[in-house]
């Protein structure tokens, strides 16, 4: 699974034990159990909830999470060819490299991959849409180049910049692995999460992790957004971003609208239970949070899930000739989880006891 920041990676298993205590019809006694994950990133919470015997529905704004929840959401592992993708993936491992948009835009003016890995996602990336025979196939091949790409790139893992002197990983020479499909169905979705909020089918559950600063998922993915595309966008600036990185803003990175959006989608979602993810470092305040879903949902529960101290309080904040500067403002960061709707007290205390 490719690096990604605000990825909920080490709490999918607390986030489905929820929706599992909220949900009992997902032992299968009543029919099958539904679910959606409005902001689902790299998917891996939609995964999860699949892997539990929920249908899932994973939507994201990126194109690159649509991929992914394509591949790994919507796609039944048991109706595969394995061989034939096993197939396509040594003949696209096989191919030589060539130059093309990666190469010149992230290798040359700028230095996210070594240029011959970056002349291997140009030849594979055009391969894939010769050799795809749908979208499920796409998806597959696509997530397969992502996740490859992700093990060689020079980034802390956001690509806002570069590193300065190349990683480690980066000398690896780029190499396609067929992802681990799941078995079971779901679906996929693109779209802002609060006009699918609208159309959505009711579902038993939704999970809504939404960003929570400034930073845009748009830009800092920008390079998995143009390998997907496919569309040699103009690029600007030292990290070589698509030129739609400065038109495409999602009103949860915005300080002035993101409350009014994630109020409204508390409102309209259509969801017996909502759980959240939330962390005190963002726009919104807990007890306003707690405040809204009591209003619009009825019961709530909060649970703690993480607290961290940040390395920068531990070590102090030093200028580039090593002398200690500043202050620290705050010494740790806290996340919850908040479920909320019919028995959510109950989920709640069983999950803070566990
Ligand atoms: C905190 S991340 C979700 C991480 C995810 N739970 C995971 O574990 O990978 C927030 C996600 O919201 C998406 N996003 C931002 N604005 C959006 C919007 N208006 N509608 C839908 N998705 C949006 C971003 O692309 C990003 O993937």
């Amino acid at each position: 699974m490719i690096k990604y920041i605000g990825s909920k990676r080490t709490l999918v298993p607390r986030i489905v034990e929820l929706a599992r205590a909220v949900c009992p019809r997902v032992e299968g006694k009543r029919g099958i159990a539904t679910a959606c994950d409005i902001f689902a990133g790299t998917t891996r919470v939609s995964q999860g909830l699949k892997n539990a015997g929920f249908h899932v529905t994973a939507n994201d704004a990126a194109t690159y999470s649509e991929v992914l929840a394509t591949a790994y959401v919507e796609t039944d592992a048991r109706r595969v060819r394995k061989r034939e993708i096993a197939r396509k993936i040594a003949h696209l491992n096989a191919l030589r490299g060539r130059d093309g948009y990666v190469t010149r835009t992230f290798c040359e003016e700028a230095r996210y991959f070594q240029p011959a890995n970056g002349r291997r996602i140009d030849a594979m990336r055009d391969e894939i849409d010769a050799i795809a025979d749908d979208r499920i196939d796409r998806a597959i091949l696509l997530t397969a180049l992502l996740e490859a790409a992700d093990r060689v790139d020079s980034t802390t893992g956001l690509q806002m910049a570069y590193l300065k002197a190349w990683a480690p990983r980066s000398f690896n020479s780029i190499e396609l692995r067929t992802p681990a499909l799941i078995p079971g169905r779901g679906a996929s979705s693109r779209m802002d999460a609060n006009a699918f909020a609208r159309s959505m089918a009711e579902v038993d559950v939704a999970y809504l992790d939404p960003p929570y600063n400034q930073h845009s998922y748009h830009s800092n993915y920008h390079i998995w957004e143009t390998i997907v595309r496919h569309d040699s966008p103009e690029a600007y600036g030292v990290a070589r971003k698509r030129s739609d990185c400065r038109a495409i803003k999602s009103a949860y990175n915005s300080r002035g609208r993101a409350w009014e959006a994630f109020s409204e989608l508390i409102h309209t979602v259509r969801a017996r239970n909502v759980i959240v993810s939330f962390s005190d470092e963002g726009f919104f305040a807990r007890d306003d949070i707690a405040a809204l879903l009591r209003d619009a949902r009825g019961e709530v529960a909060t649970i703690p899930v993480a607290s961290r101290r940040y390395v920068g309080a531990r070590i102090g904040i030093y200028n580039p000739s090593g002398d200690k500067v500043g202050r620290v403002s705050h010494v740790t960061n806290h996340e919850f989880i908040f479920v909320a709707g019919p028995g959510a007290l109950v989920a709640g205390r069983a999950a803070s006891a566990a």
